[in-house]
């Protein structure tokens, strides 16, 4: 969605003060833009949101992992929610303290546990029994503290959002039962080189409501109650982002103040990803072809689902958009596709836009989260490069270079 800074200024599609013709004369399409104002307001925003509660935000890194996006809000005095060695290496690379970054994830192997040690990172989310024993085992051969472990707890509450992005159900792979923690908590004489000191849910992404999260946190908390030694309670990410004007989602403060008189007296640590960088980014696009079929117009752009995969996985929204604003106010139906051989190779149906020539630019709004990361070489295209506008809304930077054929190929023996 167009915001304070993706927006028109005299006809033209803006990134903060930098026109997004301007990016794309020199960077081509497709092309990310980034806006990190925005990013770094988002944070704010949330920081604010949940104040009373002074949480400890560590911003998910599966969301966008570029260097400068992870430097600039690491920069800003977050830590890092990390679900893989690569993640947490990424996250050292972009200036985060080890002990300020949670390692997560369903299935760590033992070379992602032994690297996450090693490095000293703040704490690990388990989410089995046999994860305990790894990690106990690994420990013990480092001569260091303990390992510092929070359990990923699965309260089976069904969250209200597009079922492949719902965490918290019983029938789903992640997480632990209230029975298995129970066990865990009783038998943690067992495991010398942990200290469990923390509680980790996270039932979903894109959440919208909040009823659901705050029985999860109910139940959270009547679970560790007989524990005294758990004082953290991670309620992971999942605030939301409003991808059109029409759909109506809860405001973080919404959030904030279903969950403050819950948790007042914890301490409580924060997963957002998709909040913080969501709306700081979209995906421009030029028009290849516009071609007539079937009484449809097909907008054949050079982006795709290989770019953006969002609309074939889960059947998301995305707003397009011309980046010339059209002088008109008349408008007709395309379906906005790219040039991959798949059927779901769409990014948009039934997208109103001015009569669109080829060359003409468009941008697919809110692609900040879950966009480049979820980038493919598909049918071999070289990945887009991806562009920050610093915060003084005038500069920009590349932050990475488009790849090449030549890259495609470069693994290969
Ligand atoms: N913490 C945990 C344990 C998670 O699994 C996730 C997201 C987050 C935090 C961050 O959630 P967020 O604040 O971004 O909602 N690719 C999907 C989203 C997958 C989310 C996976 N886990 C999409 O494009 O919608």
């Amino acid at each position: 969605m167009l915001n304070e800074s993706i927006c028109y200024r005299d006809g033209k599609l803006f990134c903060d003060d930098v026109p997004i013709a301007d990016i794309v004369t020199e960077t081509g399409t497709p092309v990310y833009i980034y806006s990190k104002r925005r990013t770094l307001d988002n944070l704010k925003h949330i920081q604010t949101a949940f104040a009373a509660l002074n949480p400890h935000i560590h911003y998910s890194a599966k969301a966008n992992a570029n260097l400068a996006v992870l430097g600039a809000i690491i920069g800003a005095g977050a830590g890092v929610d990390a679900v893989s060695a690569g993640e947490i290496h990424r996250a050292l690379l972009a200036g985060a303290a080890a002990e300020e970054i949670v390692f997560a994830g369903v299935g760590k192997t033992a070379d992602e546990l032994t690297y996450a040690l090693e490095q000293s990172v703040g704490w690990i989310n388990v989410e089995n029994m046999g994860e305990m024993k790894l990690i106990d085992t690994i420990a013990s051969r480092q001569n260091r503290p303990p390992a510092r472990v929070a359990l990923r707890f699965n309260p089976d509450v069904t969250a209200d959002t597009h079922p492949n992005i719902a965490t918290g159900h019983g029938g789903a792979k992640f997480g632990l039962s209230a029975e298995v923690i129970r066990d865990i908590l009783a038998r943690q004489a067992e495991y010398p080189n942990i200290q469990i000191e923390g509680i980790h849910i996270h039932i979903g992404s894109q959440l919208h409501n909040t009823a659901a999260t705050q029985q999860a946190v109910e139940a959270t908390l009547e679970l560790i109650a007989p524990y005294p030694a758990i004082r953290t309670v991670n309620i992971g990410g999942g605030l939301p982002v409003a991808y059109s004007p029409e759909e109506h989602i809860p405001d973080w403060e919404t959030f904030a103040s279903a969950l403050t008189p819950l948790l007042m007296g914890y301490t409580v640590m924060l997963e957002p990803g998709r909040s913080i960088i969501a709306d700081a980014g979209i995906l421009v696009a030029s028009t290849l072809y516009v071609k007539e079929q079937a009484g449809q117009s097909f907008l054949i752009t050079d982006a795709s689902i290989a770019e953006l995969i969002r609309p074939a996985l889960y059947e998301a929204h995305h707003e397009i958009v011309p980046v010339k604003e059209p002088s008109t106010v008349s408008t007709q139906p395309y379906h906005v596709v790219g040039p991959v051989c798949e059927t779901t190779d769409v990014l948009g149906r039934g997208v109103r836009l001015p009569k669109m020539e080829p060359g003409d630019l468009v941008a697919v709004l809110t692609a900040g989260a879950y966009g480049m990361v979820m980038a493919s070489n598909y049918n071999q295209r070289p990945r887009p490069p991806e562009v920050v506008v610093l915060e003084d809304g005038q500069s920009w930077q590349i932050a990475r270079r488009r790849e090449t054929w030549d890259d495609l190929t470069r693994y290969e023996l």
